[in-house]
């Protein structure tokens, strides 16, 4: 069986993730394995025709596909997502693709791995693939005899699967303009005061790609959500910024927050002088297959020079998207997330689904008056699991396996309080004993279950009643 394997780590060679697809070829030799290290070479595949068609002529002649790739951001890196972007914009690669059997690897911490496959499923989906499944490993999975043995009977699985061409089913439907050519007409601002910014600093970053037509209800949209405002309100343009490339992925800021792309472009400077001082981010984008465009998953990853320092903590987010973010659920929950993480306030997403530019309107100016209003009162919206679980997550990771090499981290979170271990909680671990000894009693016990219900609420109560 012809197999290929879409690396997608900017490491190639050295990434991690692959080396659990060699261990798959050394495990089960009879295959043929071909080898792409998409991520690390995305400029090349980008340039070069012949380049990107070798991959698809060798997908054509294959029994099955293999996505390798490590979570960047709770999705892939930008330059897989690009590639991904390339196949959409090419007939030819689409049809490869078709009807091929597909298994999905990746390696990380675990935090938002969900997304990240969630993500892949749907584009094989809209690839016409046949999903066999996914394997989401931890870093150093393979490390440990049971993790090893547990992944190789599901590789076999999967190799059995394609041989015998046992059917797959389907998950995401695909993704349906309603009108693709709805242009939104901005009317005349109803409300004719306009809203004072209060000392706030609103900042819109934008990825518009000018001259095309795709951007235009975006930059009307922007345009509009500007008009509310009494001042002038900054957008910057991620297409103009000068940005060499994406994460490299050498971690060479977990020591100091240093990025080794420092002095070569203008990344760093924009992310520390502007997105870090504003008070109101509105983040701006044109849904491309299953995410916004890889242009922005690039200002993502890049910010990793910050690692897991909530460093844009206390301010408020809001989202102007062009397309059909409804339907893409996954898309929502990232940024839900990765908000609730970082201790941001998600103020709304505005699209232009409803295809009512009456409607639109009214909800732009929404939002520009809750972004204030929230900012005036430093409102921060109580977290979901979406924030708990992932604090959870970063928490113990920095605190053990991650101490080395994120030094910086866990500088910050000792100093911040961060590790916040349920341990800790000695107050309530001695009364959770101490009742779990009482309870050994029946009669205790039989007391307990009378009064359960009214002895939790009751501090509660006596707490109200004396308000
Ligand atoms: C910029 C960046 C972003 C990352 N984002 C995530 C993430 O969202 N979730 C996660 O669990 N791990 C994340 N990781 C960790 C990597 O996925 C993990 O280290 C992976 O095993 C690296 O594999 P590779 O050597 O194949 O690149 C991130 C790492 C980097 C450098």
């Amino acid at each position: 069986m012809k197999i290929i394997v879409l690396v997608g780590s900017p490491k190639g060679d050295q990434s991690i993730t692959k080396h659990y697809v060699l261990y798959l070829q050394k495990k089960f030799p009879k295959h043929q394995y071909v080898f792409f290290n998409i991520a690390q070479q995305i400029k090349k595949l980008e340039k070069s025709e012949e380049a990107f068609r070798e991959i698809i002529n060798e997908v054509s002649s294959s029994e099955a596909i293999i996505w390798a790739f490590p979570l960047y951001y709770c999705l892939v890196h930008a330059n897989y997502k690009r590639f991904i972007e390339l196949l959409f914009e090419r007939k030819e690669a689409v049809n490869a693709f078709r009807g091929k059997y597909t298994l999905a690897i990746s390696t990380s911490i675990h935090f938002y791995d969900h997304t990240a496959h969630n993500y892949i499923h749907g584009i094989c989906d809209d690839l016409e693939m046949r999903y066999f499944g996914r394997y989401s490993a931890g870093m150093s999975d393979i490390m440990k005899d049971d993790k090893r043995d547990k992944f190789l009977k599901f590789a076999a699985l999967f190799f059995n699967s394609v041989e015998k061409k046992l059917p797959t089913s389907k998950c995401y439907p695909k993704i349906v303009y309603p009108n693709p050519n709805f242009e939104y007409l901005p009317g005349e601002l109803k409300i004719k005061e306009k809203i004072g910014l209060g000392g706030k600093k609103v900042l819109i970053i934008s990825d518009v790609e000018k001259g095309t037509n795709s951007s235009l209800n975006l930059q009307k949209m922007i345009a509009k959500f500007k008009e509310s405002f009494s001042n002038e309100i900054e957008e910057i343009n991620l297409r103009d910024l000068n940005i060499k490339g994406s994460c490299l992925g050498c971690l060479q800021c977990a020591y100091d927050n240093r990025c080794s792309y420092i002095g070569k472009d203008d990344f760093i400077d924009f992310y520390d002088s502007k997105v870090k001082k504003a008070d109101i981010l509105i983040y701006t984008g044109i849904i491309k297959d299953r995410y916004l465009s890889s242009r922005w998953k690039m200002f993502f990853d890049r910010s990793f020079y910050n690692t897991h320092i909530p460093v844009l903590m206390g301010k408020q987010i809001g989202f102007i998207i062009s397309g059909p973010l409804s339907q893409i659920p996954n898309l929502r929950e990232i940024f839900l997330g990765w908000n609730e993480i970082n201790r941001l306030n998600t103020i709304d997403f505005v699209t232009d689904e409803s295809q009512n530019s009456e409607e639109i309107d009214d909800l732009l100016h929404a939002l520009a008056s809750k972004s204030i209003k929230f900012s005036e009162i430093g409102f921060i919206n109580e977290e979901t699991m979406r924030g708990v679980g992932g604090k959870n997550i970063f928490r113990d990771d920095i605190w053990s396996g991650l101490r080395f090499p994120f030094r910086a981290d866990y500088k910050f979170y000792k100093k911040h309080g961060f590790f916040d271990f349920p341990y800790k909680k000695r107050k309530s671990i001695f009364i959770s004993k101490m009742m779990l000894f009482l309870s050994r009693s029946k009669g205790f016990r039989k007391e307990i279950n009378k009064r359960m219900k009214s002895e939790m609420v009751k501090p509660i109560k006596k707490m109200i009643e004396k308000m």
